[in-house]
C-alpha cells in the first residue's frame, strides 16, 4: 500500500470517527438546554426551547404571522424555536404537538386550526408540564387549565364592527341583500366572525342574508364561491369576506363579470393586509376590520412572565382598527406585510 493510500484511509477515517462524534454527542446532549449563553434579553441564562406549530400558509396574514414569530423568537433573543406547518391539517398539528412534548421543550405554541379536538393530547402537554399557548385562534376543551394563555384577536368584536359599520354607513333600515363568505369551518376566527356579525345583522329584518358559504381564507376558493354567488343571485348589494385573501378572488370574479367592487357590490372585508388597505384607497373595498398577524412580540412576553412564574393574563386579545377610505392613508405607509 503506497503512502498516498494509507493517508486517505486515515482521512477518511478521521473524518468518519467525527461524524460519528457528533452523532453520539447528539445523542447525548440536549441541545434545547444548550448553556450557550451567559444572559439573555428574557432574563435566563439559557435558551428558552419553544415549539411552534403554525397551522398552514394560506394567506397573506398567515405568512405575516409566522415571519412575526419567528423573528422574534430568535437565538440572538434567547429561544430555540422549532417551527412546524401543519399545512390545514390537525392530525400534523396534533403530531407536532407530540414531538415538542418528546423533545421536552419549555413552552408549546400553536396556532389551532379548528377550536374543537385538542382535549387528549393538551392533556399530554400538561401532564408534561409543557405550558401551552394558543396564538390567534382558539380552542374548545373541557378542562380550562390545559390552555396557558392565549393571544390574538377578538374575532367576535370583528365580525360585530363590520356589521356596526354597515348599520352606520348603509342603514339599518336600508334592504340589502348580503352574502357571507365564512373562513375554515370549525375555526374560531370563522366562528367568532359570524357570531359578532350576527349578534348586530340578526336585529334588523331588512338585511337579507341570502347565503353564507366557506372559502377556507384562500384566494382560489373565495373567487371560486363568489363566482357561485353571482351566478345564483341577482343584485347582491354587500358581500362579507371573513378575510383578504377570500375578498382578492372574489373581487377577480366580480371584475371579469364587469361588476365594479366597491361600488356595485359594497365589499367588508378583515385582516388589513397592506395590498387590501390600497384596494380600501382605492375604493375597491368600502371597509377593513383589522385582525393583527404581528402576535410574536406579545407572544414573548408572555413565555417569560410564565415561565418567571409572573402576574400574566390569562386571555390577551390585542388592539385592531377599523380602515376605511377616511382613515387609511395615514397606516398605509407603515404597514409591512
Ligand atoms: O385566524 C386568522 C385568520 O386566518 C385571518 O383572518 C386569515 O387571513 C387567516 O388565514
Amino acid at each position: 500500500m503506497g503512502i498516498g493510500t494509507r493517508r486517505r484511509i486515515k482521512v477518511q477515517a478521521a473524518t468518519l470517527m467525527m461524524s460519528f462524534g457528533v452523532l453520539l454527542s447528539g445523542c447525548i446532549r440536549n441541545p434545547l438546554h444548550e448553556n450557550e449563553i451567559t444572559q439573555t434579553e428574557t432574563g435566563f441564562d439559557h435558551l428558552i426551547s419553544v415549539g411552534f406549530s403554525q397551522l398552514g400558509s394560506e394567506s397573506v396574514w398567515r405568512s405575516a404571522n409566522t415571519v412575526s414569530i419567528q423573528d422574534t423568537l430568535t437565538r440572538d433573543n434567547g429561544y430555540f424555536l422549532i417551527y412546524n406547518n401543519a399545512r390545514q391539517k390537525q392530525e400534523n398539528q396534533i403530531k407536532a404537538i407530540r414531538s415538542f412534548i418528546s423533545q421536552r421543550v419549555d413552552v408549546i405554541v400553536f396556532s389551532p386550526l379548528t377550536e374543537e379536538g385538542w382535549d387528549t393530547v393538551l392533556q399530554e402537554a400538561f401532564d408534561a408540564g409543557i405550558p401551552v399557548i394558543t396564538s390567534d385562534r382558539q380552542v374548545h376543551v373541557a378542562k380550562e387549565e390545559l390552555v396557558t394563555a392565549w393571544v390574538g384577536g377578538d374575532m367576535e368584536l370583528e365580525g360585530e364592527k363590520a356589521a356596526l359599520w354597515m348599520q352606520e354607513h348603509l342603514g339599518e333600515k336600508t334592504p340589502l341583500d348580503i352574502v357571507v363568505l365564512t373562513g375554515t369551518e370549525g375555526s374560531s376566527a370563522a366562528e367568532g366572525r359570524s357570531k359578532g356579525f350576527h349578534k348586530v345583522a340578526d336585529a334588523f329584518p331588512a338585511w337579507n342574508i341570502l347565503e353564507e358559504k366557506s372559502g377556507d381564507f384562500t384566494m382560489a376558493k373565495g373567487k371560486e364561491i363568489m363566482e357561485e354567488f353571482l351566478s345564483s343571485y341577482e343584485g347582491i348589494d354587500v358581500l362579507v369576506s371573513q378575510n383578504d385573501d377570500m375578498t382578492f378572488g372574489a373581487i377577480e370574479a366580480m371584475e371579469e363579470r364587469g361588476i365594479v367592487p366597491g361600488q356595485d357590490i359594497t365589499i367588508i372585508s378583515f385582516d388589513a393586509v397592506k395590498k387590501a388597505l390600497e384596494m380600501v384607497r382605492d375604493g375597491k373595498i368600502n371597509v377593513d376590520v383589522e385582525c393583527s398577524p404581528l402576535l410574536g412580540p406579545d407572544i414573548s412576553r408572555l413565555i417569560t412572565a410564565i415561565l418567571q412564574k409572573e402576574h400574566f393574563e390569562k386571555d390577551n386579545p390585542v388592539e385592531e382598527l377599523v380602515f376605511t377610505k377616511d382613515n387609511v392613508e395615514a397606516y398605509l405607509d407603515s404597514r409591512t406585510y
